[in-house]
């Protein structure tokens, strides 16, 4: 696997194999768990070159200490990478990416008021802005984003057709432990009792979506789930909320198949946990 650090000489190196091969590519923070894995492998699958990148973009964090706790663990994911089908890796230092502090400021429109956008803010412009940088960088074929950060998703798929960049987005499934926790980098920094806890986010979910199935209006069960965090103190839940899996927008109905999201955001400990189930 190769390996590289700054801009120029990745792009250099991608430039041979542009014209006739196809790039999948795999952006991601690191401290990579099977989750990110299963994208890489998904990437092997569906392309010539498999790029991944590892930067942790402080533009995309609104709240210092979580920036500060996040996991760096680069030659452990370097080593998983290879592992698993990575042909080349980029993981360039800030100064490389920003050697000046981006003055750019993108607007998601409703994408932003809802959710992830409306509890962190600056968050997806952060977000929009490495990911620009990053395609311009490595200039993919397609890229593979994982459906536990839905709403990035959209944010991405916006991104692509406003600045018209050439890239496929694949959109794939949530890889969650046996007990339900969906995969995230963030998991490390749960203690065993929390870990233990954790499952709690995806009981919600199933339990917002029988509510849903058995024809309970939205509002009685976003009280549901409100009640079920009520009675575990541990949790401080952020948002419980039904939303069209596409545009993030709330819906009062059960959409088409497919189409219909539930999402939430909690705190336990000083963890911030995300989910969702899209059904
Ligand atoms: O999902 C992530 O890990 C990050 O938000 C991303 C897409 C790599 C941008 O920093």
């Amino acid at each position: 696997m190769k390996r590289f650090e700054k801009a120029d000489t990745i792009r250099q190196y991608l430039h041979t194999f542009r014209t006739e091969s196809t790039i999948g590519f795999v952006p991601t923070m690191g401290a990579l768990h099977e989750g990110h894995l299963a994208l890489i492998e998904t990437a092997r699958r569906e392309n010539d070159v498999v790029v991944s990148s590892i930067f942790v973009n402080p533009v995309q964090f609104n709240n210092p200490d979580d920036l500060a706790r996040y996991p760096r663990t680069l030659e452990e994911d370097c080593q998983k990478l290879e592992a698993a089908g990575c042909d080349v890796v980029f993981a360039p230092s800030v100064d490389e990416m920003y050697p000046t502090p981006p003055t750019l400021h993108l607007n998601f429109g409703s994408l932003e008021t809802v959710m992830e956008g409306a509890f962190r803010p600056g968050h997806f412009n952060g977000v929009g802005i490495v990911v620009a940088k990053l395609f311009n960088i490595v200039q993919p074929d397609r890229a593979y984003f994982g459906q536990k950060d839905l709403q990035q998703v959209g944010v991405i798929r916006q991104l692509i057709r406003d600045l018209s960049f050439p890239v496929e987005l694949i959109r794939c499934p949530i890889i969650r432990e046996t007990d339900g926790l969906a995969m995230s980098s963030r998991n490390r920094n749960l203690t065993a009792a929390e870990r233990e806890q954790a499952p709690a986010l995806f009981q919600a979910l199933t339990l917002a979506h029988d509510c849903l199935l058995d024809e309970q209006s939205v509002t009685q069960t976003k009280a549901v789930v409100t009640d079920f965090f009520n009675e575990k103190p541990e949790f401080r839940l952020e948002y419980i909320d039904i939303v069209n899996a596409n545009t993030l927008q709330p819906t009062d109905y059960v959409l088409a198949p497919g189409q219909t999201a539930i999402c939430l955001a909690a705190h336990l400990g000083k963890v911030r946990l995300i989910d969702n189930l899209v059904f």
